[in-house]
């Protein structure tokens, strides 16, 4: 199959410039001029760029009693309506489980299903020694980062010894160790006395989870890793005092990436604070923070102490439980410590970071592909495989029209939910046509994928 892209403007991390893309099967064969082909698309007047990659999903995963909304196959139409052709979920450990075991749960839930290509971070909950001893055996299997909770008490976190093990044994593998940076312990009272005094609404979610039990656990968990010897990446960094943190390690030279996710430019804890039981639909940990914060955010992708911007795309359904939907946001009407905690946004991502960081002055067009394609790969051991447009790689590729409009809503997404958080707001730009591994997805707003089509990524080693 020979199938040319035509006309368009290539935009990658570094350069932009016209050229056609002609793709073999699954793969760019050449970037240049006078190329041919029998299928054509014209991208005239557009931009072509690498396929998105979101490092930060949770597709059908289990908490608090239910199951986020989203599963390998409505996650993944979802995400390449919106330009992205590449996750990496996390696969979690249940106590007393192996982490081949685990690895081997999440696997089936993407098989038959997956239409764009995925991989996994193996979250880890339970360490025992014969665990520590399987740590290596991850980067055979392809899985070549792991991810550790500071947070959720009694469920998800671990202990400060736990992570430190955990990190000292990746850094000796090959590993990049992940972090959920938020003070368990010091959240579990602040909850307990929330709820002992009556304080169940919404909003107490993001009261009892203030940013300074953020950036105590970023900084926290930077110095461990820098003592261990180990890479770090803090997934979900919302406020200035974690940044901080993270730009004050960059600043020393120390191999700590971080990532915010494109809502925390957004929304603030004053969304949690909407009528009634409205809140409950922003409720996600970290939680959203002030406005300053998100200044600072801007400020730390303009300035690279951000380098990826992902979604942590965790839905739920508003109201759930009923025509054969998992339990959803309902669940906790009576206590907000029992709202599933996580939104939606893997459709949104690219949009609104086109809108807002290119259209909105705030970074470059070669920026925007960096933090959402480029970096995600090179961090995760897929680069140059996927993240750029380039020969040899996998024909991972969006027409993205800069002109087109569209205005956000629950009705038109491809999230199974019943809200978006961006309800009302209006894009320009979006993608026009969608291909992953030279199979089209998407085009002109059409969905032309197959379930099934979409494969594991057994990722590279960690290098700086
Ligand atoms: O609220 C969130 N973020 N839910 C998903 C789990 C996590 O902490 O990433
Ligand atoms: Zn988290
Ligand atoms: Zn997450």
């Amino acid at each position: 199959m020979r199938l040319l892209i035509k006309n368009g403007t290539v935009v990658t991390a570094s350069d932009t410039y016209q050229a056609d893309v002609l793709i073999e099967d699954e793969q760019i064969a050449a970037v240049g001029h006078n190329l041919s082909a029998d299928t054509v698309i014209d991208a005239g007047g557009k931009y072509v760029i690498p396929g998105g990659i979101d490092v930060h999903t949770h597709l059908n995963m289990p908490f608090g009693g239910t199951f986020s909304s989203d599963d390998f196959f409505t996650g993944h139409r979802a995400a390449a309506f919106g330009g992205t052709t590449t996750h990496i979920d996390f696969a979690i450990q249940s106590k007393g489980t192996t982490l081949r075991q685990t690895l081997d749960t999440w696997l089936a839930k993407a098989e038959g299903k997956a239409v764009i290509d995925y991989g996994f971070h193996i979250a880890i909950t339970d360490l025992p020694d014969s665990i520590m001893e399987e740590i290596p055996q991850c980067v055979e299997w392809g899985v070549t980062s792991l991810k550790l909770f500071m947070a959720y008490k009694g469920a998800l976190m671990v202990d400060d010894a736990t992570l430190f093990r955990a990190m000292q044994q990746a850094a000796a593998n090959g590993l990049l160790i992940c972090v959920h940076a938020e003070n368990g312990d010091a959240i579990d009272i602040l909850i307990n006395q929330a709820l002992a005094a009556g304080n169940t609404a919404p909003i107490h979610h993001a009261l009892t989870r203030p940013p300074e039990l953020e950036a105590e656990a970023t900084y926290r968990a930077i110095r461990l890793a820098e003592v261990a010897g180990a890479p770090l990446y803090v997934v979900h960094l919302t406020n200035a005092g974690a940044l901080e943190a993270v730009r004050l390690a960059r600043g020393r030279g120390a191999p700590i990436y971080a990532e915010t996710c494109v809502q925390y430019f957004f929304f603030t804890k004053a969304d949690l604070d909407r009528p009634g039981f409205e809140g409950a639909k922003w409720v996600c940990s970290p939680p959203y923070r002030e406005q300053h914060d998100q200044v600072a955010l801007w400020q730390g992708v303009a300035d690279n102490s951000l380098q990826v911007v992902s979604t942590d795309h965790c839905p739920f359904w508003f109201e759930g439980g009923q025509d054969g939907r998992p339990a959803g946001k309902e669940l906790g009407r009576e206590s907000f410590a029992k709202i599933p905690n996580g939104c939606p946004g893997i459709e949104d991502r690219m949009l609104v970071l086109y809108t807002q960081g290119v259209r909105g002055g705030r970074f470059s067009l070669n920026r925007w592909v960096e933090l959402c394609c480029t970096n995600p790969a090179k961090l995760f051991g897929m680069y140059p495989q996927k993240g750029v447009i380039a020969p040899g790689s996998d024909a991972d590729i969006v027409v993205w029209d800069p002109e087109a409009t569209y205005t956000i809503s629950a009705a038109t997404q491809h999230h199974a939910t019943d809200y978006n958080l961006y309800e009302g707001m209006q894009v320009t730009g979006k993608p026009a046509v969608v291909l992953a591994r030279g199979r089209v997805l998407v085009e002109n707003g059409q969905w032309k994928g197959e379930q099934g089509t979409g494969r594991f990524v057994p990722r590279k080693p960690f290098t700086r």
